[in-house]
């Protein structure tokens, strides 16, 4: 297969462009002939300009590419290497959605022929490439795996916003079906990850894996979460104790903060559902989600006290939060705990206005029935910092005080600002 995609006697297929997708299409189609194929229209349109509708990429990424956009399926037909990577959320229970996974699944068993090979990047639970996704294949194509065609599973670990660990240069697992296909699988990715492979013993150690990598930080920023709370409540600052036993070699540095996002505050559902389908309801990772699924209210009531302390009436405050993306320097708001904080203080009628450069206002409108505001007041009882974009990092006491009313509050849940910067204020400050 290898060979034959070198010498583009056969292309590559990559189905579902988003975050994941559209970048390793256009690297893989540097060297090889790509098939881009998503099922929003819209989007592909988009792409057809060398624009990226998830804004990570820009114009020059497009250039001289060897690929082909398309919403259509004879198109993909075309193709004899099909990557997988379409989005696997949770719904309102916190199951997965594998949905959109097993209609990915559909479409590739309706091209795929004896051969070829399918490849699986979509983050999954330990078991799902197997049993819930070839399956699909099988019966849609009337193929067998390992015997027909082959498969492989590669998780991604690209981070959105991070300019300096890119695709290329993030070391990537892989694992195949059989020796042979690891093997050729292994050759493929080999080719466009500079930072080399991880051949994996099978696809579900790469599976577990890829789930377990985002299980472990949600659970190590829970525990800074919960060490926060109980700081709070000592009055003593948690940013200066992680900084003091941080000189210890085997501290590992985590901090506190909401967790949003489609991965780290996802995942973790991923394998939680897969054990208990299996007997075992998990315990400590349960905690880790419960407590950082908690920090929006513990945040807010904090502010609501504070407020009230300075004998003011919550409901005739009006409040900015600066920053309602996932997280810095993107424009990606799935899943943004920022959303919620906005929802709790409205809970306690406070007026809340949002800002963010990078989030699109429709799109907050769409997910969250929120407004973005275009110019922010001068007589805020509260500013709250949610998000470390660059553009917020300069901002120093002036700037704030010239924004709120006297004796206002800052919330400043990145602990973005020093001591230097907010030297002089004339309000309250407080830090997760
Ligand atoms: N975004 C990240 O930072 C990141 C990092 C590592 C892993 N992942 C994982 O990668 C997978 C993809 O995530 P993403 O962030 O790229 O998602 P995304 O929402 O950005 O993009 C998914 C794309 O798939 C398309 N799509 C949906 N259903 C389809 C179908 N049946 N056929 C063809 N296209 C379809 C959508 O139109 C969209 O363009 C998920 O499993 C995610 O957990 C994401």
């Amino acid at each position: 297969m290898y060979q034959d995609l070198l010498d583009k006697k056969k292309k590559i297929a990559v189905v579902g462009l988003g975050y994941v997708g559209l970048p390793i299409a256009l690297e893989f189609a540097k060297y090889f002939s790509v098939i881009g194929f998503d099922i929003n229209e819209a989007r592909i349109a988009l792409m057809r300009k060398g624009i990226d509708p998830s804004k990570e990429l820009e114009s020059k990424d497009f250039q001289g590419r060897d690929i082909e956009f398309t919403a259509d399926l004879e198109t993909l037909r075309h193709a004899h290497f099909f990557v997988v990577a379409v989005p696997t959320d949770i719904n309102e229970h916190k199951i997965p959605n594998l949905t959109p996974l097993l209609s990915a699944s559909k479409s590739v068993g309706k091209v795929i022929k004896k051969g070829d090979y399918v490849v699986f990047e979509s983050t999954v639970y330990p078991g799902c490439t197997e049993e819930d996704c070839l399956p699909i294949i099988e019966e849609e194509s009337g193929l067998v795996r390992n015997t027909d065609f082959k498969f492989g599973y590669s998780p991604e670990r690209i981070n959105p916003g991070d300019k300096e660990r890119t695709l290329t240069t993030i070391l990537k697992i892989v694992a195949g079906g059989d020796s042979e296909s690891a093997e050729e699988i292994n050759k493929i990715y080999s080719h466009i990850i500079t930072a080399g492979t991880h051949l994996a013993s099978s696809v579900k150690v790469a599976e577990a894996a890829k789930v377990i990598e985002n299980t472990q930080r949600d659970l190590n920023i829970s525990l800074m979460n919960e060490l926060a709370i109980i700081f709070d409540k000592m009055g003593i600052d948690t940013q200066e104790v992680l900084k003091a036993a941080g000189t210890k070699w085997n501290f590992l540095k985590f901090y506190p903060g909401l967790v949003g996002g489609h991965c780290i505050g996802v995942d973790p559902y991923y394998l939680m559902h897969k054990s208990k389908q299996l007997g075992y309801d998990p315990q400590v990772i349960a905690a880790g989600r419960r407590i950082n699924d908690f920090m929006p209210a513990f945040i807010v009531k904090k502010m609501v006290q504070m407020l009230i302390q300075k004998g003011k009436n919550p409901s005739e405050c009006k409040v900015l939060v600066k920053g309602i993306t996932f997280k810095e320097n993107v424009s990606d708001i799935r899943n943004s705990k920022v959303a919620t904080l906005v929802k709790e203080l409205m809970d306690y009628s406070i007026n809340v206005h949002i800002v963010d450069s990078h989030a699109s206002p429709n799109e907050v409108a769409h997910e969250y029935k929120l407004s973005l505001i275009d110019d922010i007041s001068n007589d805020y009882d509260a500013v709250v910092v949610a998000v470390s974009h660059n553009d917020y990092k300069k901002y120093n006491a002036e700037y704030f005080s010239s924004i709120m009313v006297d004796e206002g509050i800052l919330i400043d849940l990145k602990s973005i600002y020093s001591l230097k910067q907010l030297e002089g204020k004339n309000f309250d400050y407080w830090k997760l």
